[in-house]
């Protein structure tokens, strides 16, 4: 949020709480008023952190922490009291929330210790009351209006800040989980080839057979480690996609012939003929499936059943073709399932999580949808839908 949107949204809550140029008039004459107080105002306010275990933990930057908020909260003071309630102004105000955000404050706090503020203010204006009673009723009014207005804006930087600080967190969590996963996933080839390196180097006596099987691991291996970088680089600029019609007999045979089933996983299919074909980037709607067929094959390496469901489908006045995937294996936990598609989460062992993002960006690239159903226990479903060829 900009400053001018703050600004405009400070003017909104203005406006349903009624202010007025009177009250701000109102306030600017008050000020000297109550300057005098402002010192066991501050007072009282530091006194509670203090009495609070809670709040006495967030000072962590002592007496100097202490002195310097104490001299912030004198011209927060002096500020309700300029007359003057402009972008500059809201802009101040929401430092305040970013700023609590910052050393962790609990955003209760700040509403409790505006309510001791509110209630010493009102008491000490009262009493210090040379005018009439409606006038002490308007002024007091207009001060209310205020510190409800300055404590939305706290509370709207809070969140939002709040959200962006989480934000960040998830990032650096969510690049270390990458750089962790793409190590792992590296080290594993790396550590292969340099053994069958190391054997064809030193070996006395290596057969031809027994180079020739060592050459072969070498390759493979650099094939893994070659396919790691290619999800890698798919995910960083996935192209936006060449459509055209795609088979699905032959989508759907090619993938099961490149990422075959194990051996003790039956495998049914249905729908294929019937199905129109899709209108879709056939290199990139493979590689969905091939994520799906693959990640089916892990959840059952003890065998059970993949089927394979094409179905045309009619939504919005426009013909669509709906891919499902099902796999009897243990099903996705309710707290994993919300995860899923998330780069980087992985559910596996050996996962760097990118497969389903890639699955999902390129789904949405093609304007269909992806979705997942799974009882856990009872094994899950995916499916894709994306638009029927005309
Ligand atoms: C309505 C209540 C409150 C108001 C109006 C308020 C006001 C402020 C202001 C104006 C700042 C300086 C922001 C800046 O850097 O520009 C600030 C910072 C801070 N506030 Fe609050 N505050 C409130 C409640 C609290 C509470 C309950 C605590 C409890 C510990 C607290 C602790 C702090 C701390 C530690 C800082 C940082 C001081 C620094 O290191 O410079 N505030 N607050």
């Amino acid at each position: 949020m900009d400053v001018d949107q703050r600004y405009a949204r400070f003017q909104q809550l203005q406006s349903y709480v009624g202010w007025q140029e009177g009250d701000g008039e109102r306030l600017r004459q008050l000020g000297p008023l109550v300057e005098s107080h402002f010192d066991d105002l501050t007072a009282d306010f530091y006194a509670e952190i203090e009495r609070h275990e809670a709040t006495r933990q967030v000072m962590v930057g002592g007496q100097q922490q202490v002195e310097r908020l104490q001299a912030t909260l004198k011209l927060w003071l002096g500020d309700l009291f300029s007359g003057i309630y402009d972008a500059a102004y809201v802009a101040r105000r929401w430092r305040v929330g970013l700023r609590h955000v910052e050393i962790g404050l609990d955003q209760q706090f700040a509403n409790a210790a505006l309510s001791r503020i509110r209630a010493a203010l009102t008491e000490r204006i009262a009493a210090d009351w040379k005018g009439s009673a409606s006038d002490l009723i308007a002024t007091l009014i207009s001060l209310h209006r205020l510190l409800d207005l300055d404590l939305a804006i706290i509370e709207d930087a809070y969140r939002y800040e709040y959200v962006l600080a989480q934000k960040r967190t998830e990032r650096f969590v969510a690049i270390g989980q990458m750089a962790s996963g793409i190590a792992h996933e590296l080290r594993n080839p790396l550590n292969v080839i340099q053994t069958s390196v190391f054997y064809l180097r030193n070996a006395r006596r290596a057969t031809p057979e027994k180079q020739a099987e060592h050459f072969d691991r070498i390759q493979r291996q650099v094939a893994i480690a070659d396919s790691v970088i290619g999800a890698l680089s798919d995910f960083a600029k996935l192209p936006l996609p060449n459509v055209g019609p795609v088979e699905v007999r032959k989508l759907v045979e090619e993938t099961l012939a490149n990422h075959p089933p194990g051996e003790r996983v039956s495998v049914t299919l249905s729908g294929l003929d019937e199905a129109p074909p899709l209108r879709g980037d056939s290199r990139q709607i493979s590689i969905v499936l091939a994520n799906l067929v693959r990640n089916a094959n892990d959840a059952m390496p003890d065998g059970g059943r993949l089927s394979i469901c094409a179905e045309p489908h009619q939504e919005g006045g426009s013909r669509w073709v709906r891919l499902t995937v099902a796999d009897s294996g243990p099903g996705i936990s309710a707290e994993q399932i919300y995860r899923i598609f998330e780069p980087f989460f992985s559910t596996k062992v050996r996962g760097i999580g990118l497969g389903l993002a890639i699955c999902r960006a390129i789904v949405d690239n093609h304007g269909g949808k992806l979705r997942v159903s799974s009882t856990p226990g009872d094994g899950s479903r995916f499916s894709v839908t994306v638009p029927a060829a005309d």
